[in-house]
């Protein structure tokens, strides 16, 4: 046979095999997914959170054999989070991770969860959220038009401010500090003596260069990752609150998911959820020796144990404001942190 003949044959083979392996990939990809749908996430694309909603969506893709497109959206250009869980109620948008704060003007019933001083430490929130309170909490959005999935962390909130650091309850008097969309963080500041501003996470740069805000709080891997500390270098830990975060769906859409597709996601979401916990707990311990590497141009002061308190007892009476018909779970939560021993 000639060469030229023999190698012919050859490439035909080979491009065969090929093909019959390709089309075996691809035999259970629908070419076109049934549902392509949206993901809202404020922050960038390398924060944990961020990671988490993309190994979610791959995960998602992977076990419906590529039916169910999830597109992550980061960085808000969906929107902030006030608008996107407003959007959602219509299902404008299909999914979020949004923090508790502003969920909680739709759903009071989670500033439980919220509470100034309620943690005792990062395990004593994740016992109380892994376990029935933060399950029965899951299952708690009914006629909100939303359906809760997972948890994601978002560690402890601290306050930074621009002119002065804060060592005192003293320091914040008279202070305008930036808060979340929410009632019980304007209150937990109007409680400390100060002026709360509600202002869009990602205006909040500007709000400081303005001079519109002396003063913010947030947890190490946001204060980093937004640049605040390059306008408001001083930083104090005195850990107030720890706020969770929580993956959401839209009603609207997920009533349009067949059953073993909510099942799918759900499980994709604990995962993801596993997943973006230790991202969390690697990107905040660099976000900290970032900010710390800083040196001279930025200040961090630890808030000692007594100017805490000080702290927590002026915000007390926000219990009986916000939580008053739900007690018994603050005793509940409390319970566990002793079972924790933090
Ligand atoms: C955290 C949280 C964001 C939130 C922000 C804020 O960074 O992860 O979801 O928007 O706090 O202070 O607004």
């Amino acid at each position: 046979m000639k060469k030229w003949l023999a190698g012919m044959i050859c490439l035909f083979l080979l491009l065969g095999v090929i093909g019959i392996g390709l089309s075996k990939r691809y035999e259970n990809t629908p070419s076109v997914p049934s549902f392509v749908l949206t993901y809202a996430e404020n922050q960038t694309d390398d924060y944990p959170t961020s990671l988490g909603a993309y190994r979610f969506s791959q995960l998602v893709w992977e076990r419906t054999n590529g039916d169910v497109e999830i597109q992550v959206n980061t960085g808000g250009v969906l929107g902030d989070e006030w608008e996107i869980i407003r959007q959602m109620q219509f299902g404008g948008v299909d999914f979020a991770r949004v923090s508790l704060s502003p969920l909680s003007e739709f759903i009071p019933k989670l500033n439980v969860l919220q509470m100034p001083y309620l943690y005792n430490s990062s395990e004593h929130m994740w016992c109380v959220l892994e376990g029935n309170i933060g399950h029965e909490f899951l299952n708690s959005f009914e006629g909100s038009n939303l359906v809760a999935l997972s948890w994601y962390d978002a560690g402890a909130r601290s306050f930074y401010s621009s002119k002065k650091p804060i060592r005192t309850l003293e320091d914040v008097r008279g202070m305008r500090i930036r808060v979340q969309e929410s009632g019980l963080m304007r209150e937990m500041i109007k409680a400390l003596g100060a002026d709360a501003v509600s202002t869009k996470y990602g205006e909040v740069y500007s709000a400081f260069q303005t001079g519109e805000i002396d003063a913010a709080e947030n947890n190490w891997s946001s204060y980093e990752s937004t640049g605040h500390y390059e306008v408001a270098p001083y930083y104090t830990i005195d850990e107030h609150t720890r706020v969770p975060e929580v993956q959401i769906v839209s009603e609207a859409t997920w009533e349009k998911l067949p059953e073993e597709y909510q099942d799918i996601i759900r499980e994709c979401a604990r995962e993801s959820a596993r997943y973006e916990r230790e991202e969390w707990e690697k990107y905040q311990k660099e976000a900290e020796r970032k900010v710390r590497n800083q040196g001279s141009k930025v200040e961090v002061v630890t808030m000692p144990a007594e100017e805490r308190m000080r702290f927590r007892q002026a915000v007390e009476p926000l219990y009986e404001k916000f939580c008053g018909d739900y007690l018994d779970i603050i005793d509940r939560i409390a319970e566990e942190g002793e079972k924790t021993g933090t």
